[in-house]
């Protein structure tokens, strides 16, 4: 499969026959429609089911529901939930005989973000032609990390592919066992920037899964944990700056970082396409790979 981006990706019929369900009980854009064009360029059938305007407004269970699609046939159930462990309780359970992909479960794991992220940083750092490794690689990883999947996805394959991944963000906003997992924390931006980081992949607050207040204003948090122009300036000369999406421009980031020349946000979401299909063609097309 090429690693070209979206637009170069060619047709190809591997997943001809094979049924797609993209199962979003949580809003989405990037994950949701990368999965349905990686599906639709592999020839596959796509149902695309979303919570809202389903009948979970009518009290139907996950259970039910994943029975309701399994009765249609499906070969893949893509899978994004608010509850954390809800594609595992999918997987582990005799309701469906399909793959289960992961697109994001509550504030666990976002696994093919992290696998378009790694990809990303790969062909920034080291070039298309030459992908190489993460060895030495040095990431910051900067925000609400205690809500976020897909800081801990990112985690865990990074630092397995030999990046040393740090953490910064206020102290509400870390987990508590950030230091038990062996990453450095930052509990200040501006101490973080010191470091000389090779990649900074910036997170959005994650609002809808807050119960309570864990910063005193916006206008605060901008201050102290936006990647403004002036902290970017900072930066070594070639950082990479990634941004999973949704952006909240003027919160976390500035509009002039996220649209300069070292961001690879745009690029983050052309290779979720690659990735998509990728993990596609592995769990529903035989393994078979080209
Ligand atoms: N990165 C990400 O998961 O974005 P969406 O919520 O738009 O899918």
């Amino acid at each position: 499969m090429s690693l070209q981006n979206s637009g170069a990706v060619n047709k190809d019929y591997t997943l001809a026959g094979k049924t797609v369900a993209n199962l979003f009980f949580e809003d989405s854009t990037r994950t949701r429609f990368s999965f349905e064009v990686a599906a639709k360029k592999l020839s596959a059938n796509l149902i695309s089911f979303s919570a809202k305007g389903s009948s979970v407004s009518k009290g139907e269970s996950l259970k039910d529901t994943v029975l309701t699609l399994e009765a249609m046939g499906v070969d893949a159930l893509v899978v994004r939930h608010h509850h954390s462990g809800a594609s595992n309780t999918i997987a582990n359970s005799n309701w469906s005989q399909a793959s289960v992909i992961n697109a994001g479960d509550g504030t666990h794991q976002h696994p093919t973000q992290a696998l378009t992220d790694a990809l990303t940083i790969r062909m920034r750092l080291n070039g298309a032609e030459d992908l190489g490794g993460l060895s030495g690689v040095k990431v910051l990883i900067v925000g609400d990390i205690l809500h976020s999947r897909v800081a801990r996805s990112n985690l865990n394959l990074l630092e397995t592919l030999g990046a040393k991944v740090s953490l910064a963000g206020p102290s509400t906003l870390l987990p508590n066992h950030a230091h038990a997992i062996g990453s450095t924390t930052f509990h200040n931006f501006d101490t973080a920037l010191e470091n000389d980081f090779d990649v900074v992949l910036m997170l959005r607050m994650q609002r809808e899964r807050m119960n309570s207040s864990f910063i005193p204003s916006e206008n605060e948090y901008a201050a102290l944990w936006q990647l403004s122009a002036e902290r970017f300036s900072r930066l070594r000369s070639k950082a990479l700056i990634l941004h999973p999406g949704p952006m909240n421009r003027g919160l976390e980031i500035s509009s002039a970082v996220a649209d300069s020349t070292q961001s690879g946000i745009v690029q983050q979401v052309s290779n979720g396409v690659a990735v998509r299909m990728a993990v596609l063609q592995k769990l529903v097309g035989q393994g078979t790979d080209s």
